[in-house]
């Protein structure tokens, strides 16, 4: 990081990076929006808030119904939760893991007022699919893109496949300030409503408050951190798509491994590297092989592991392990997930 870009230098001094508001967040907004392709950018504390803004500025709330994957992190529902709707599960498929829209109309009632799609692990899900349904019952679509930072749909960036694209920045994201996450859209009045319940609905004068507001404002010292990330976006993504295409080669002759996919008119990020372990294949099951590596957690992620409570629901058809795609020696975790899982090919 280039720390020029964090705290300007000025000719008496250094430039104080005021909090929560100030023309580094002002910029990091223009940039992250113009990397998604969207015309406005609305930056948060954090991708939870982000998602929650998302969901007040379309005005979903009390009795609301909100449709979002199987497969996803606690967060996806929590926000809908905080905003008084209630979320409904539609199960998650296995090519992808992402929601399976041929199961979503099902779950369509009176009261379903937005699709929330999961770019899970960096992903697309199926947009056209899913703007399709959206159009002929009329609901919003609102994208959580917290692990899908430059991924695209048929050359179109996440976060701009819909109405409102929501993004997280904590620190083990493609693009991190730390904590952090952004609200992008093409839709100006949402864009002025989420910017105006970011920051407690100040209203004029002032302290008249017309609204019921947050404080979700995320601070310019972040906003500098996020602009440093701009700077090298193509290259934090680039290497993602590397290292996973390095781990694809070297897993393909493995039996009964499946490694993540991406389909053809799409552009997965690999935010995590999942596997699909089949124990009768590989003759260990993904609880065996996770146990063996309690010494290489940095190496080989259980973060997501099947049975996590963490997860709003956890179909057991799915057995995978994760690994960071952004490991800074590649060779070496490589070497040592490979050799852990008893592959000596290579
Ligand atoms: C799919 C998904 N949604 C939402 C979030 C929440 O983002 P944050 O932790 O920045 O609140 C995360 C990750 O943390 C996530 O992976």
């Amino acid at each position: 990081m280039h720390m020029e870009t964090v705290i300007t230098r000025k000719s008496q001094g250094y430039e104080l990076v005021d909090s929560g508001a100030g023309e580094k967040l002002e910029r990091f907004e223009k940039e992250f929006a113009a990397f998604c392709s969207s015309s406005y950018g609305i930056g948060t504390n954090n991708g939870t808030t982000a998602l929650h803004l998302a969901l007040v500025a379309s005005g979903i709330g009390k009795g609301d119904e909100v449709i979002i994957p199987t497969f996803t992190m606690i967060a996806t529902a929590n926000a809908i939760i905080y905003s008084g709707a209630k979320p409904v599960l539609v199960d998650s498929e296995m090519e992808t893991w992402n929601m399976d829209v041929s199961k979503i109309e099902e779950k369509i009632t009176s009261k379903t007022k937005a699709i929330m799609v999961v770019h899970i692990y960096g992903h697309p899900a199926d947009m056209d699919a899913v703007t399709e349904l959206a159009r002929k019952h009329k609901l919003w679509v609102i994208e959580d893109a917290a692990e899908a930072h430059g991924a695209e749909y048929k050359s179109r960036k996440t976060g701009n496949l819909s109405d409102i694209g929501c993004f997280s920045f904590y620190g083990n994201k493609i693009i991190t300030t730390g904590e952090g996450g952004m609200v992008v859209t093409n839709n100006e009045k949402i864009a002025d409503k989420a910017r105006l319940l970011r920051s407690h609905a100040f209203g004029q004068p002032r302290f008249i408050h017309h609204k019921l507001g947050y404080n979700y404002r995320m601070t310019n010292v972040q906003a500098a951190i996020g602009l440093a990330q701009m700077e090298k976006a193509d290259y934090l993504v680039g290497r993602r798509r590397e290292n996973a295409k390095m781990y694809n080669v070297l897993l393909c002759g493995v039996d009964g491994i499946t490694t993540p996919p991406e389909k053809p008119g799409y552009k997965n990020v690999y935010w995590m590297y999942g596997v699909l372990v089949d124990k009768d294949k590989f003759g260990m099951s993904k609880e065996e092989l996770m146990a063996r590596e309690q010494g290489h957690l940095e190496k080989w992620s259980r973060l997501y592991a099947g049975g996590d409570p963490n997860w709003v629901y956890w179909d057991k058809k799915y057995y995978d392990l994760v690994i960071n795609t952004y490991a800074q020696n590649k060779e070496e975790t490589l070497r040592i997930a490979l050799e852990k899982i008893g592959y000596k090919g290579h």
